[in-house]
């Protein structure tokens, strides 16, 4: 099984952000939706758009290309254009750390 790894500081990053990170050669969008941290892939299932740039509202995250939507808690996609699910990781905050796995 996949270590967990440490990602942000929980604190560091504000409510409805995404920050794009790179885990073990995989780039994801790591968002805090209201203090509880979720992870997608940074690749959109309509067209491999990054969430680079992508706003939150509450759960559902917009891709900024065009404009899919996806529930970042269960990667569903939630509007077209997208039609695929993107996949999501496990994310826990352990001793102030936001840590992500991934499994390689
Ligand atoms: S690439 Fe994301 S909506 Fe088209």
């Amino acid at each position: 099984m996949a270590d967990w790894v440490t990602v942000a500081l929980a604190g560091e990053m504000e409510s409805g952000q995404v920050e794009v990170i790179t885990v073990v050669g995989r780039r994801l969008a790591l968002c805090n939706v209201g203090g509880e941290y979720y992870c997608i892939d940074d690749v959109c299932t309509h067209d491999g758009g990054s969430f680079d740039q992508a706003e939150l509202d509450d759960n559902e995250i917009e891709c900024p290309r065009h404009g899919a939507r996806f529930d970042v808690r269960s990667g569903m996609v939630v509007s077209l254009p997208a039609v695929l699910p993107v996949k999501t990781y496990p994310v826990r905050v352990d001793g102030g750390q936001v840590q992500v796995r991934v499994d390689e």
